[in-house]
């Protein structure tokens, strides 16, 4: 049988079945390595921030008792560089000796005894983008059924080193070969971003199919002209991304940069505000051991939280967008929503701006709505709808209301 040929005969098995693994009914939570630590291998002159197991026990400790845990962010995972140059005896994948020699079965059940889950990488291609061993098509079951015994909850499947043809090929047969393995595992392919992210490279009814969760386009890196360009993108393509997502499916603009070194902290609120109205998954990339308290207490906003992780799992929407001012939506459960009003510019002081519910396309409840200024954690009053809110914006600053129907 061709790659081809397979290729369409797994597409269609992929279809009967539907991924169907109970999982991510709400956008997931955690802790990533790469945007912050990268593949920085070298524990002997840094062994606090190469990637190793004493830096996983070490994030899910903070995760544990940090107060992250209870607020849901419970995954910690490994990313690239977490492999030795080859594969065992038995070809299977097997951890870097020296900075994971307790092996990593036995960091899986240290991060379970956490009350967290686990996380692991590769690659669907002969190598990981790093070069590590990756996961070849003859590699999948194998790899799969490893993975499984190690006791991993989440998989992140990237992309480097393989072709279109190879991938439609792979990713289904990768999900079919985690549902075969009888454990639960969340599956996060980056399939979308190596093609383009759109229709007809990319089919989401199909992604929906097959993942749980899906990079759709560049990594986030650790700037504001990075994370403005994601955010715009999104904005751009919603017509096509916005209805993809849903429960135990995402979009995933990628991690959080918050506690990093590139953005303000009005750019850091721009940013939570965003991945809550988006439905992201909101996994940090960051050093818990030293973030600082307004980092953290951005990420651990209750009302913020409550948000990102709204039943319906509807992603928001880009309403309005003029020179300074972008407007988002995201309607929540119980006739709630969120709003974002993001302003892009880079001069002079907050901007006044000015709307009611009304105009915000908010009509569900005739009395009026509650509304709540998230990130500064203040009451704004009650409003008819025809009421005008007002509120100022700081350059490449954003606001996140919380509207709260009084019906
Ligand atoms: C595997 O897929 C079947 C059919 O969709 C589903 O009922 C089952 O729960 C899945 N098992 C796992 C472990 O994901
Ligand atoms: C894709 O890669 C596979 C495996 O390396 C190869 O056999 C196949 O010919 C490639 N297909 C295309 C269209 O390049
Ligand atoms: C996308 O995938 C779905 C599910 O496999 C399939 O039914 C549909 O025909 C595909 N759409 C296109 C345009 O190929
Ligand atoms: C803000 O967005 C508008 C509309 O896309 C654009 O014209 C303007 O250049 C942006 N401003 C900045 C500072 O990026
Ligand atoms: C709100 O304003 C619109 C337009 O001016 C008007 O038609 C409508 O009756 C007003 N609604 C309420 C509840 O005041």
């Amino acid at each position: 049988m061709s790659l081809f040929t397979f290729g369409v005969f797994l597409g269609v098995a992929a279809c009967g079945s539907s991924l169907n693994n109970g999982l991510l009914r709400t956008p997931p939570m955690g802790w990533v390595p790469w945007e912050r630590f990268r593949c920085n291998t070298d524990c002997s002159h840094d062994p606090d921030n190469c990637i190793s197991e004493h830096l996983i026990k070490a994030m899910a400790d903070r995760l544990a008792g940090d107060g992250w845990k209870k607020l849901g962010y419970e995954y910690v995972s490994l990313d690239d560089c977490w492999e030795a140059p080859k594969r065992d005896a038995q070809g299977r994948l097997q951890p870097d000796p020296e900075r994971f020699p307790s092996g990593i079965k036995a960091l899986a059940d240290y991060v379970h005894s956490k009350g967290l889950k686990f996380g692991i990488y590769s690659d669907l291609g002969k190598t990981t983008c790093e070069h590590y061993p990756g996961t070849p098509l003859d590699a999948i079951e194998t790899d799969a059924r490893t993975f499984a015994e190690w006791g991993v909850d989440l998989l992140k499947l990237d992309g480097c080193f393989s072709n279109s043809s190879t991938k439609a090929v792979g990713y289904p047969r990768m999900g079919l070969a985690l549902n075969q393995t009888g454990r639960q595992i969340a599956y996060s392919c980056s399939w979308p971003a190596y093609e383009g992210g759109l229709p007809p490279k990319v089919n989401y009814t199909l992604l929906g199919q097959t993942c749980n969760l899906w990079r759709n386009y560049l990594d986030m890196e650790d700037s504001w002209d990075r994370l403005f360009r994601i955010i715009e993108w999104y904005g751009d393509h919603q017509d096509v991304l916005q209805p993809a997502a849903g429960p135990g499916g995402w979009n995933d603009p990628d991690t959080l940069i918050i506690g990093d070194f590139g953005l303000s902290y009005e750019q850091s609120k721009v940013q939570v505000a965003l991945w809550a109205v988006l439905a992201a998954p909101l996994f940090m990339s960051c050093n818990l051991r030293t973030i600082s308290d307004e980092a953290k207490d951005l990420l651990q906003n209750p009302l913020l939280i409550y948000i990102s992780q709204d039943s319906l799992g509807i992603q928001g929407r880009r309403i309005t967008k003029s020179h300074y001012f972008e407007v988002w939506k995201r309607p929540l459960a119980d006739g709630q929503y969120a709003v974002a009003v993001l302003n892009n510019g880079t001069d002079g002081m907050p901007r006044p701006f000015a709307t009611t519910a009304g105009l915000l396309g908010i009509w569900g409840c005739p009395s009026g709505y509650k509304v709540y200024d998230v990130l500064q954690k203040l009451f704004m009053g009650t409003y008819q709808l025809n009421d005008t809110i007002t509120s100022k914006v700081a350059p490449t600053g954003v606001i996140l209301m919380f509207l709260m129907p009084l019906c």
